[in-house]
Order: structure tokens, then C-alpha cells, then sequence
């Protein structure tokens, strides 16, 4: 069965008066463990899309199962439980908090799990995507790629089944974006994650599984 998957999603913005139609009717499955990069022009609705998969933005139209389970019309609270349970995600904005450490960024996650053990945790990811020596720099002490492998430091540590990640090699060297890629594929192999990436980078389809092309708001094919 699909981890997560969209049934004929349909965006709607609606910003008065002009209505952008971000997505189109789109179809899209991911299996467990499965590694999905998702391509496509700027403004194609490839943000949009992972948005909806994370729950962080409701269709106008159409389905979003998370285990073949419709969740498309939990309430907010239900929503913010499922992602926190199965989700994890990296923004294209990195959305770090600005007053909090690296290492208190990533762990911030897991205090509203409230299961203990999110610093050691917190500290062991960020050893894992280089970061070791910067556990107590705040963002504006990180450069870019810094600040990308702490957010995806964050993504992961309540253990997500789904990580949803919107370019997340984009600030990255060839180097650090390999060791990236290579601890997505440790999470898929380890635990099966499964692995959905927005990305304008060759290099991340090379790792992928598959890759869907996003044009104009619907998907082109694989
Ligand atoms: N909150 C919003 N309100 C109104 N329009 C929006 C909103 N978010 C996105 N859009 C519009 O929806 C379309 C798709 O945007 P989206 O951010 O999904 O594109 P994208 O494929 O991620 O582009 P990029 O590669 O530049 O990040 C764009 O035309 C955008 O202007
Ligand atoms: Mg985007």
C-alpha cells in the first residue's frame, strides 16, 4: 500500500480577485521507502504539491490518503498529530528558528512528543550531516548550507516514515549534497523511508527511484 498518495488534487489560490491554479488534477503514490524526486519549471506547483503531501496546505479539490487513509478533512489538531507521527519535512526557506542553537532547532521537534531523548538524538543527526562542531551556532552564525543540513537534521528527528524535502541539495556543494543523498538512502535501506525531493539538481534524480516531471500545475509523465 502507498504510504502517502493524491487522488485528482486540485489547488486553488485565491488571491483576491486573480485565482492561480496551482494544481491541476494530480495523481501521485509513494510506496514505503520509495525514493520520488519531483522536477519541474519554477512556479510548476512542485511547492505547492509538497505542501499538500505534508499536510500543510488543504486541496480545493481531491483526496490525500496517508496509509489508504483519507485525511483529507481531519481538523488542524488531527493534521499537526499525523504529520508530527509520520512526517518529516525541509523547507525550501530552511524556516529555522532564528533565536534557538542548532542543536535546539533540531530538537525543538520532539518536545511536543514529549518521549524524552530528543537531545541525544538531535546531537547524534547533526554529527551524522556534518555538524558536530556547530551545535551551539544560531542560524545567522550558519552559512546556507549549514542552515540546510540543520533543517534536515530537524526532518528527521522524530523518525519519519515520509520525509518531504523541497530542494534539499539546493544550497549544497557536490560533496555535501552526496552525503545528503547517501544518508537518504542509509534512512530507505535502515527504515524505510520513503522519500519524496523537489529538486532543479541532476544529481538528486541519479539517487531517485523515479522522477516526476511537474508542468503547469500537472504531472507529465515519468
Ligand atoms: N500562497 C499563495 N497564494 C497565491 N498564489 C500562490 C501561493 N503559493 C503559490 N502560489 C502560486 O502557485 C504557483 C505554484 O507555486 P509553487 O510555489 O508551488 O511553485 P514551485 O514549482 O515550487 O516553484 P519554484 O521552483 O520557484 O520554487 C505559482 O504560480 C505561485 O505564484
Ligand atoms: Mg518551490
Amino acid at each position: 500500500m502507498s504510504v502517502i498518495e493524491l487522488r485528482n488534487v486540485v489547488k486553488r489560490y485565491d488571491t483576491g480577485g486573480e485565482v492561480v491554479e496551482a494544481l491541476k488534477g494530480v495523481d501521485f503514490a509513494v510506496e514505503p521507502g520509495e525514493f520520488v524526486a519531483v522536477m519541474g519549471p519554477s512556479g510548476s506547483g512542485k511547492s505547492t504539491m509538497l505542501n499538500v503531501l505534508g499536510l500543510l496546505d488543504v486541496p480545493t479539490e481531491g483526496t490525500v490518503l496517508l496509509d489508504g487513509r483519507d485525511v483529507t478533512d481531519l481538523t488542524d489538531e488531527e493534521q499537526t498529530e499525523e504529520r508530527r507521527r509520520s512526517i518529516g519535512f525541509v523547507f525550501q526557506n530552511f524556516a529555522l528558528v532564528p533565536t534557538l542553537s542548532a542543536i535546539e532547532n533540531v530538537e525543538l521537534p520532539t518536545l511536543f512528543a514529549g518521549d524524552g531523548g530528543g537531545r541525544e538524538r538531535a546531537e547524534e543527526l547533526l554529527r551524522r550531516v556534518g555538524l558536530g562542531d556547530r551545535l551551539d551556532h544560531r542560524p545567522t552564525e550558519l552559512s546556507g548550507g549549514q542552515k540546510q543540513r540543520v533543517a534536515i537534521a530537524r526532518s528527521l528527528v522524530n523518525d519519519p516514515r515520509i520525509l518531504l524535502a523541497d530542494e534539499p541539495t539546493g544550497n549544497l556543494d557536490r560533496a555535501t549534497g552526496e552525503s545528503v543523498l547517501d544518508l537518504f538512502t542509509e534512512l530507505r535501506v535502515e527504515r524505510d523511508v520513503a522519500v519524496v525531493a523537489v529538486t532543479h539538481d541532476p544529481q538528486v534524480s541519479t539517487y531517485a527511484d523515479r522522477t516526476v516531471r511537474l508542468v503547469d500545475g500537472r504531472v507529465q509523465g515519468e
